[in-house]
């Protein structure tokens, strides 16, 4: 097996002839799951792997974990794996529900609420907020150290009938039966992938454009704070604190927007001392923006360019993308973490479903499964995401009529009709016991899930 193709720049372009002799493709009997990133979608799998006792390894490019701050919600669609796995107790001791989200304007005076207070009743479960560096945090204490290489980052792959493998840039390579591309928004095994689709001529023409453009965002995490000078952080609950200001929204120019992408390309912590500067005199609950980022931990402050893309192509013969490599929402729902984790749900029930008999064929038809089971969902997600950005952060007429609508004029009953649709899908792990349903609200019944017969 050789990788042809070497995608970063910086180094020219070269052909490397591998080994061949790695175990996977002799003995063939026992599956081996290469994963690229150790992001929430990645440990995720890992963790629900080491249950189904299937062999993984994971490559990581940090050579250690950042701990970026923003904050990740979790809630009723996702809060029942937790359950399966023994996770909730550490859950719940990291995390506040929240149950309002307040929109204010630039001047602090209130445009409306949206609240749910019934979820604990219909659901079983709070919607919870925690921060992501600590939800990060608990799944990597879950996964042995010695199944997570870091500080290496992924380049190349390639694959066969046999097997795939992966070349990192300092030329370390791994194989495996199959290949879970979960590194993020600027996933290197999709690049990889749809670069060798396309010149086979295989690539659908909607994966060749480029990501929409977007917003550039702040986010961070404060330190503890001082609940005499913030008041109300004590709460039983956490609330929402949506600002929107009167006067034209901050923008970038085309210059500035296009090197803010360029540059924050990632998720990172290369915030713009500008904008900070610029941003401070902006009013909230809790005094000024720029008392909360002195609050903050410099470090724990990123500067984010949010896209919106939903892929097509998410599997193809023994490679898989999940989480953000094959869909970036809009994070204002929260949806990162919650669809993150029901792809890595429903890719390890799927080899569940192939793990005694993982021939070739089985191995490519599990991935298309997943792919198959997850995308009608994630597609209703990415509409309802930019639906909740339009109210959450529009600013010309037609936007400001419609946040108007939903927070003042839209009945609650209509408005939680809705939310109950979108909560009946909480799909479980196949192969741990199942929990039972807490609530009152309806739930879509699980598929079944059935182990392919020994040969
Ligand atoms: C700093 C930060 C802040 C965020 N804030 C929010 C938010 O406020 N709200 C929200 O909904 N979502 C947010 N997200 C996104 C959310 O975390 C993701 O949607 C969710 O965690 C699922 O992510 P993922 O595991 O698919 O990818 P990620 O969390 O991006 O993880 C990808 C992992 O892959 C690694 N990686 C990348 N390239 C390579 C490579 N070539 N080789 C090896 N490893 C590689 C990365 O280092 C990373 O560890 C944020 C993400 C980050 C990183
Ligand atoms: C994959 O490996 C084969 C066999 O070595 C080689 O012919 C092919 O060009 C490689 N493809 C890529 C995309 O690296
Ligand atoms: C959980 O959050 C996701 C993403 O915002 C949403 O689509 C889903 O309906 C929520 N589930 C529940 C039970 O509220």
């Amino acid at each position: 097996m050789s990788f042809v193709y070497d995608f970063d720049e910086e180094e020219p372009v070269r052909s490397y002839q591998a080994e061949l002799d790695s175990p996977y493709f002799t003995t063939n009997t026992k599956l081996h799951v290469l994963i690229s990133g150790a992001g929430i979608a990645g440990l995720m799998l890992a963790i629900l792997l080491e249950h189904l006792d299937i062999s993984y390894e994971i490559v990581e490019r940090c050579r250690e974990m950042k701990p970026l701050g923003s904050v990740m919600c979790l809630n009723a669609s996702v809060l029942p794996v937790f359950d399966q796995l023994g996770l909730t107790k550490e859950i719940l001791a990291a995390s506040k529900p929240i149950r309002e989200f307040n929109f204010f304007r630039g001047s602090m005076k209130r445009l409306g609420q949206y609240s749910d207070h019934t979820a604990i009743e219909r659901d079983g479960y709070e919607r919870l907020v925690l921060s992501r560096p600590r939800l990060h945090e608990i799944l990597m204490s879950k996964v042995p150290p010695e199944k997570i290489h870091m500080g290496k980052k992924v380049k190349a792959l390639n694959q066969s009938e046999d097997g795939v493998g992966l070349r990192c840039t300092d030329k370390t390579e791994f194989y495996g039966d199959i290949l879970v591309g979960a590194d993020g928004a600027y996933s290197a095994i999709r690049q990889n992938l749809y670069f060798q689709l396309k010149q086979k001529g295989l690539l659908p023409e909607a994966d060749t454009r480029a990501m929409s453009k977007g917003f550039v965002c702040l986010v961070g995490v404060t330190s503890a704070l001082d609940p005499s000078f913030f008041q109300g952080i004590e709460e039983q609950y956490s609330s929402g604190s949506i600002m929107i200001s009167d006067n034209s929204p901050y923008t970038l120019s085309e210059k500035e927007s296009e090197e803010a992408q360029f540059r924050t390309s990632e998720w990172g912590p290369e915030t713009s001392d500008k904008i900070l500067g610029q941003v401070g005199n902006y009013k909230t609950p809790f005094g000024s923006l720029g008392d909360l980022i002195r609050a903050t931990p410099r470090e724990l402050i990123s500067q984010v360019f949010l896209e919106d893309i939903l892929y097509e192509t998410w599997a193809h013969e023994r490679v898989v993308l999940i989480g953000d490599a094959c869909h970036k929402l809009l994070p204002n729902a929260g949806q990162g973490a919650v669809n993150a984790i029901q792809d890595a749900v429903i890719l390890a029930n799927c080899l569940y479903e192939i793990k005694p008999n993982p021939t070739h064929d089985n191995l490519v038809r599990a991935l298309h499964t997943y792919r198959d089971e997850r995308y009608s969902h994630v597609k209703t997600q990415h509409s309802s995401s930019q639906l909740s950005a339009k109210i959450q952060l529009g600013h010309n007429w037609g936007e400001k009529m419609l946040r108007y609508f939903i927070l003042n004029i839209l009945p609650k009953k209509m408005q939680m009709r809705q939310v109950v649709k979108d909560s009946a899908y909480s799909p479980l792990v196949a192969f741990l016991p199942h929990v039972p349903r807490r609530g009152y609200g309806t739930v879509l019944p699980q598929r079944e899930w059935v182990q392919v017969d020994k040969i």
